[in-house]
């Protein structure tokens, strides 16, 4: 429910370092009875830590996260009833956030504004019906922290001598303390959160603490993960403790060049009691740390590791006999928890940890599988939607878009649509009506989604094709130059206008659901002239594709651009390709996601498992041979001996490399929507690649989709849970499909 806000947002007269502390005492109306509800709505420039009489009021962190917050701030609501006293002191923690910490590879800091600020109203109803309402306005008080500084990128330091409760209780001494004043703000743009909030989720124990070849103390959490590290320490006072993150080491020691200017520090100075340290205004991507100045030793004990990311249902699981695989597929769930802090990111840890549209575009139907991401990308879209309505349709690179701030080098592309990227406004939108069959969200993204097609509409040549501008195209092509990801082999136009393709039809699919007649022929119609200048231009004798490389016969299979014996001319030649690659892996961000089953569906379902079975160098089980436990950036984030790569751009926590986890769903799982949110599922399970058994479970909108199989020499048997109103289309290798609804079903055959 949108709340209508009477409160002022205000900003302390002082700054206090970037993280200062707004504070309300007031006291209950009386003579209405007891309070029967009192509920804290909040936000602010910057992020908020709300508290009553001391307690957080909610368990969410780094509210109210990142949205596109010229057009559209969210706010927080919680039930607080339980912590409101005849006296409360209501009170708000600040720091910089995304709004105005530091964002992008520039330096910069500040984007959206100087000045931090909160914003609070407490509703509070009594048993008579009175209400009485709290909320920020000039009467409020300001004060000091003991965070001295805070960044998303570089860290936060505390200095546990100034900590103290004290502001937290009524009649506190509030020596030092200053005014607030109102900020001018368009209230137009807070809006309640659609999506879910940030929480802190697992907490892991170093599984080695240990002393570096220079003498660092560096402790290991077995798993790159995107949080924060906790703990309680004594030592005399003015103990200066820092903690440098790393997602690797190098040299046997902390490798920190990834994080390029994101410092990725924290710092404690001791108070000479016990005290306790969570650094809660910023989150770093590690595995490692180095601990210096800890008064004595640094044991596995005294440290934690704190997972932070958006609150999200696991929704699918998959395993099979090959524990390579089961890691790679682990290796995805991490890449995702460590990209899902509020927005859809690119990676966590360096200068960057942006909502880059193209990575999400290639990962969102593994992330749908994996967790519940609709209300999380449901928000974010929100933001796409705004962002292309103000660029008169353009998607633009990163969503919220902090870029259009940034003053381009002359070496970035001047923004225009581009595709895959821009085609995150369809192909997520697709990706999320596929997996939950939620007609309401695909009305919602449904302009968003027009206005991509359209506006890319008037970009095409005269001959159709979408052959001019700016790509990104086959994005990382592991044999383009390590400084140079952008020279592909594929051509560019081959690229775009095959993504283009795809998506004029999942546009016309959605406005044939949405029952939009004249939109769903009027995009098919394109969609039919693309796919012939495809075909007349790009397309030679055998289904031969212009750069003629596994990128481009797998986008021109797998988007249904090839008929008949084109279609199989190409899908032989990926084949070849691919063994003449020694199933290394030759395909960039636009190929990666379909080269598996472009193969698959032409008959080449061994070259599929030998690609994704691949454990050399670049391929998908190379970074688990190394030691990986996220999906990297580059196939070779890590180089055979051990150094990072000397690429710029070197993450050890990017999803879009794991999109394969989506073929592996399908194909080895068997699982896959007929119909949007699987009231119609297909169970198809290809084994293959030497391996004997695999499941997979997945809980869609109507219940849980279940298939366990085994192979056992020739014998192939497969059990498959349907749950009930939903019809399920079998097949079982070498046998017809068959069709069965709700239930336990088993099926048995000898595979020839
Ligand atoms: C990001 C990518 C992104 C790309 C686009 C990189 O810096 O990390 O994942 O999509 O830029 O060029």
């Amino acid at each position: 429910m949108t709340h209508h806000w009477s409160a002022d947002l205000i900003a302390p007269d002082d700054d206090f370092a970037g993280a200062p502390l707004l504070r309300k005492e007031f006291s209950l109306d009386s003579g209405h009875g007891d309070v029967v509800t009192a509920t804290l709505h909040v936000t602010a420039h910057g992020v908020v830590e709300p508290s009553i009489n001391g307690a957080a009021v909610s368990e969410d962190v780094l509210t109210p996260g990142w949205s596109s917050y010229e057009w559209r701030l969210r706010y927080a609501s919680y039930d607080v009833t339980a912590l409101v006293a005849d006296t409360s002191v209501l009170g708000l923690a600040l720091g910089n956030g995304w709004f105005r910490g530091r964002l992008g590879w520039t330096g910069n800091r500040a984007f959206y504004g100087s000045e931090l600020a909160g914003l609070a109203e407490l509703h509070v109803e009594f048993a008579d019906g009175h209400r009485q309402v709290v909320g920020t306005d000039a009467t409020w008080q300001a004060g000091p922290s003991a965070t001295t500084s805070n960044d998303l990128y570089d860290g936060q330091s505390i200095d546990a001598r100034l900590a103290s409760s004290a502001w937290t209780v009524p009649g506190a001494d509030l020596t030092g303390w200053v005014g607030v004043h109102p900020v001018e703000h368009d209230a137009g743009r807070l809006q309640p959160y659609v999506g879910p909030p940030v929480r802190r989720h697992e907490v892991l124990r170093p599984v080695r603490v240990w002393t570096s070849p220079a003498g660092a103390t560096l402790v290991d959490f077995g798993q790159n993960l995107v949080g924060w590290l906790r703990f309680r320490v004594q030592g005399p006072a003015g103990t200066e403790i820092t903690l440098r993150h790393a997602e690797v080491l190098e040299h046997d020691e902390l490798g920190t060049r990834p994080l390029r200017s994101a410092a990725a520090t924290d710092r404690i100075i001791l108070s000479g009691g016990v005290d306790s340290f969570e650094p809660t205004m910023t989150f770093h991507g590690f595995r490692y740390a180095e601990v210096t100045g800890w008064p004595g030793e640094v044991t596995a004990d005294d440290l934690e590791a704190v997972v932070v990311h958006s609150e999200l249902r696991r929704t699918g699981t998959f395993e099979c006999s090959d524990d390579l695989l089961n890691q790679l597929h682990r290796n995805v769930v991490w890449g995702l928890k460590g990209n899902v802090l509020d927005v859809p990111t690119d990676c966590p840890q360096r200068d960057e940890r942006l909502g880059w549209t193209g990575d999400i575009a290639a990962f969102a139907p593994s992330a749908a599988y994996l967790y519940d991401v609709s209300g999380f990308l449901d928000s974010w879209l929100v933001d796409v939607d705004l962002e292309q309505r103000h660029a008169d349709g353009l998607v633009p690179f990163v969503v919220p878009d902090v870029l259009k701030y940034i003053d381009a080098p002359s070496d970035f592309p001047a923004p225009e649509s581009t595709a895959i990227w821009s085609d995150a406004a369809v192909w997520v939108p697709w990706a999320l009506w596929q997996a939950y069959g939620d007609r309401e969200a695909l009305a919602r993204h449904y302009p968003a989604m027009t206005a991509h097609a359209r506006r890319v509409e008037s970009l095409l040549s005269e001959t159709d094709l979408w052959d001019t501008g700016f790509q990104f195209g086959d994005w990382l092509d592991p044999q383009a130059p390590p400084d140079d990801p952008i020279k592909a082999k594929a051509d560019n136009g081959v690229v775009a206008t095959a993504c283009y393709h795809r998506t004029l039809r999942q546009v016309s699919a959605a406005a044939e659901a949405l029952g939009k007649a004249d939109d769903a022929g009027y995009f098919s119609a394109l969609a039919d002239r693309v796919r012939s200048a495809f075909g007349k231009h790009y397309v030679s004798e055998g289904g031969r594709v212009t750069s003629d490389c596994a990128t481009v016969y797998a986008l021109a299979i797998e988007f249904d651009l090839l008929d008949g014996a084109d279609r199989q001319g190409a899908g032989d030649r990926l084949a070849e390709l691919a063994r003449a690659n020694g199933y290394r892996v030759s395909t960039g961000f636009a190929g990666t996601p379909f080269v598996t089953g472009a193969l698959a569906a032409t008959g080449h379902l061994d070259d599929a498992y030998g690609l994704l079975l691949e454990r050399e160098c670049p391929s998908w089980l190379y970074p688990v041979s190394m030691g990986a436990t996220t999906v990297w950036e580059r196939w070779d984030s890590m180089l055979p001996d051990g150094t990072i790569n000397p690429g710029e751009m070197t993450s050890f926590n990017h999803y879009a490399l794991g999109a394969v986890a989506d073929w592996m769903h399908r194909a080895i799982g068997g699982i896959a929507p007929l119909a949007p949110g699987y009231s119609r599922v297909r169970v198809e399970p290809r084994p293959g690649g030497g391996l004997t058994w695999a499941r997979a479970a997945l809980d869609t909108p109507h219940g849980r989709i279940a298939t366990s199989w085994s192979l056992e020499g020739n014998r192939f048997e497969l059990d498959v849970t349907v749950p009930d109103g939903v019809t399920a289309t079998v097949s079982v290798p070498g046998s017809d499909a068959v069709e069965c609804s709700a239930g336990v079903h088993h099926y048995a055959t000898t595979l020839a």
